[in-house]
């Protein structure tokens, strides 16, 4: 079973760039499954029709992060549609669902969204305790995981946590793709980082000037999506439908040709 995994979309930029591409790359890659985060359609947040677009054009589940609930117009989706979660470690009394199980030629896949703690909120729940616990109460031979987090050791801890216990984790919220894809010790899958998917001459995601404008510490403007040629990173994931374990990570680049 072939797994592909996408990095965060950004802007409307990103979600056309993913929709345009998504039926060639199932069939180049072999993708029998595909998770796309989603977190950043609006910039920050999602809305229900940009959430539509994404499965509509193919995407399996949609996956989310710290900006899930910046527009308040998913909450209904979120609550009604089981293929798109948010971290399942935010508090209990927000809407949706951080996990969910999906029917497959290949059997039932679990795809689970965590959010870390490093430097992000505070105010999740413990994502290690939370798993280890939700894990027991509902093994799953095919299980993925989005492990929406900002420190690499937060996301490696992680993995090896459930090294042997899930198909495959990758991480999201840097939108910089690492290169340190592998299959662990017991059988996980592993990518630090997806990247993103969106405006390749920006600053994860964000028009450069806007950003340097920024870090100068001039007035704060709104955030707006870099125009330009577009890329889109993910990885994608071969495993063993038997076992569950992965045999394999694949790192995934395209970038669209044109230059600034
Ligand atoms: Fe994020
Ligand atoms: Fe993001």
């Amino acid at each position: 079973m072939k797994v592909l995994a996408v990095g965060d979309i950004v802007g409307e930029a990103g979600l056309s760039w993913f929709v345009s591409r998504i039926r060639a790359l199932r069939k180049e890659t072999g993708a029998d499954f595909i998770a796309v985060n989603g977190e950043n359609a609006c910039g920050t947040g999602i809305t229900g029709r940009q959430a539509g677009e994404l499965l509509d054009a193919g995407a399996d589940v949609i996956t989310l992060g710290n900006h899930a609930f910046r527009r308040q117009e998913i909450f209904e989706e979120l609550e009604d549609n089981p293929r798109i979660l948010r971290p399942m470690n935010f508090a209990p009394q927000s809407p949706g669902q951080g996990w969910g199980e999906y029917e497959t030629r290949f059997g039932t896949v679990q795809v689970i969204n965590l959010i870390g703690r490093c430097n992000l909120d505070f105010g999740p729940d413990n994502p290690f305790l939370m798993v280890e616990k939700h894990l027991k109460n509902h093994p799953c031979r095919l299980t993925l995981v989005d492990f929406h987090a900002e420190a690499t050791s937060e996301k490696l801890a992680m993995a090896y946590h459930l090294d042997g216990k899930v198909s495959a984790l990758w991480g999201t919220h840097t939108h910089v793709q690492t290169s340190d894809g592998m299959v662990l010790p017991n059988g996980t899958g592993y990518l630090t980082d997806l990247g993103m998917t969106g405006p390749k001459y920006s600053v994860l995601g964000v028009e450069p000037q806007q950003s340097i404008s920024m870090f100068r510490g001039d007035p704060r403007q709104n955030f707006k999506t870099a125009p330009g040629p577009r890329k889109l990173e993910g990885a994608v994931f071969t495993i063993d439908e038997k076992t569950g374990r992965c045999t394999a990570v694949q790192p995934l680049r395209l970038e669209e040709a044109g230059g600034k």
